[in-house]
């Protein structure tokens, strides 16, 4: 599929949902006794694997016009058996065994995609273990990976890195041990868990970078909108900033400030984007804030983002490099090694990538540092099956001279199907 650098992006646009969101609402909903109504479930391949395993594990999911209805099997009424294909989702790898591990008497066997396969479950192995859950994985830490339900008692939990992904899980696990879980956090990560669960009526608070769960007998949730996904979002807010005579507001955002860092980046680099994003705050919410953004082309310069920012931006860090190939002087990031363990190792293919289509970039142990030369040249960039990536490379065509040629465009629809046609509505 080939993006070509003809003309601005104008109009408005509906961000499409949110894909982190849309997994924690079917898991959620799928641990309630009630009926819960979800609107704005993201229809992606991600987000289907997370509706088939809740339906493997007893949830019944009834598709109405305007809104997903997912019956639970409850907290602790999961089928007890099954092979659960997380296809491409890690999210759904790593927060579907907190839930899990507690259920006493099952077993069940979680596998994925080839990309799957390369990514490490010890993360979460290592503190549900802690809890008392039994893992069994491939070379002790890939999939496929068995996780056998056993008592879980609670326990104080550092993280080793910033991961939300982790955090969910023992935070899910905490759900259905004896006594409280507490997670510290080294760097703060997005949080949406810690507010669906707040939403739910779950017992959980936040002081400083220690969050702590209460046991719980049953979850609480009537009903829950996904809004929009900050992450697929920033591909077209990225893409208005770079081509000329673009402006394009961006409606129904989540503007979670644990979700938007990139956003605060690009501002920092000069990016004119318009909108309220939420301040970081105390305690746990229970809502996620929504926001309309308005964004415009514009010259950039060259910024340092630093390992604290990372977590709130690290799938929107590809996105920095290539604004960095654009900026006037140096783009460096730091403190993001978590990038190697994403979809692909997005330090090797977002530089390889990059570099491809004429980028002046180096990657770093832990990040990449680019040196901005004003434009892109263009070429071809191959997706290796990685959904970001393929985007990446249909934003670098659209700023560059010559047009990229995206091999394997058909991932983008594990999180944003729609994407080639959002992308048409903004050229008119
Ligand atoms: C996610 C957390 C992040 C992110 C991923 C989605 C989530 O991973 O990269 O795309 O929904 O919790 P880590 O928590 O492992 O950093």
């Amino acid at each position: 599929m080939r993006f070509s650098p003809d003309g601005p992006l104008r109009g408005t646009l509906a961000a499409p949902p949110d894909k982190s969101l849309s997994h924690r609402a079917a898991l959620l909903a799928a641990m309630t006794d009630e009926p819960v109504a979800i609107t704005g479930y993201l229809d992606a391949e991600d987000t289907n694997s997370t509706l088939a395993a809740v339906q493997a594990l007893g949830a019944l999911v009834e598709r109405r016009a305007d809104s997903l209805v997912v019956r639970g099997p409850g907290l602790r009424a999961a089928a007890p058996a099954g092979l659960i294909d997380v296809g491409n989702a890690g999210t759904l790898m790593r927060l579907l065994p907190g839930w899990l591990a507690g259920q006493e008497g099952g077993s069940w066997t979680l596998d994925g995609d080839a990309s799957i396969r390369r990514r490490p479950v010890d993360r979460v192995a290592v503190p549900l273990g802690l809890m008392g859950a039994d893992i069994d994985a491939r070379e002790g830490r890939f999939p496929p990976f068995i996780v056998t339900g056993r008592p879980l008692s609670g326990i104080e939990y550092e993280l080793p890195v910033a991961s939300a992904q982790v955090k969910s899980c023992v935070l899910l696990a905490g759900l259905l041990a004896s006594g409280s879980t507490t997670v510290v956090e080294p760097k703060p990560s997005r949080d949406h868990t810690e507010r669906m669960l707040a939403a739910a009526g779950v017992r959980i608070a936040r002081d400083g970078d220690r969050i702590t769960v209460a046991p719980q007998d049953e979850l609480e949730l009537g009903a829950l909108h996904v809004p929009g996904d900050p992450s697929s979002a920033a591909f077209h807010a990225a893409a208005a900033v770079l081509v000329p005579r673009s402006r394009i507001v961006i409606e129904g955002m989540g503007a979670n400030w644990t979700r938007t860092g990139f956003f605060r980046i690009l501002r920092r680099m000069g990016g004119v984007v318009v909108g309220p994003l939420e301040e970081p705050g105390e305690g746990v919410p229970a809502e996620e804030p929504v926001c309309e953004l308005d964004v415009c082309h514009g010259p950039l310069v060259g910024t340092v983002v630093e390992p604290e920012e990372v977590p709130l931006a690290i799938d929107e860090l590809p996105l920095v490099a290539l604004l960095g190939c654009f900026a006037e002087g140096e783009t460096v990031v730091r403190g993001a090694g978590e990038l190697r363990l994403k979809e692909t190792d997005r330090i090797a293919t977002v530089v390889d990538g990059l570099r491809g289509l004429g980028a002046q970039i180096e990657a770093t142990e832990d990040g990449f540092a680019v040196h901005g030369t004003g434009g892109l040249r263009g070429g071809a960039l191959e997706a290796h099956g990685d959904h970001r990536l393929a985007m990446l490379g249909a934003v670098a065509g659209l700023a560059s001279r010559d047009g990229v040629e995206v091999i394997g465009m058909e991932a983008a629809a594990v999180s944003y199907p729609g994407y080639e046609a959002d992308l048409a509505s903004l050229r008119g």
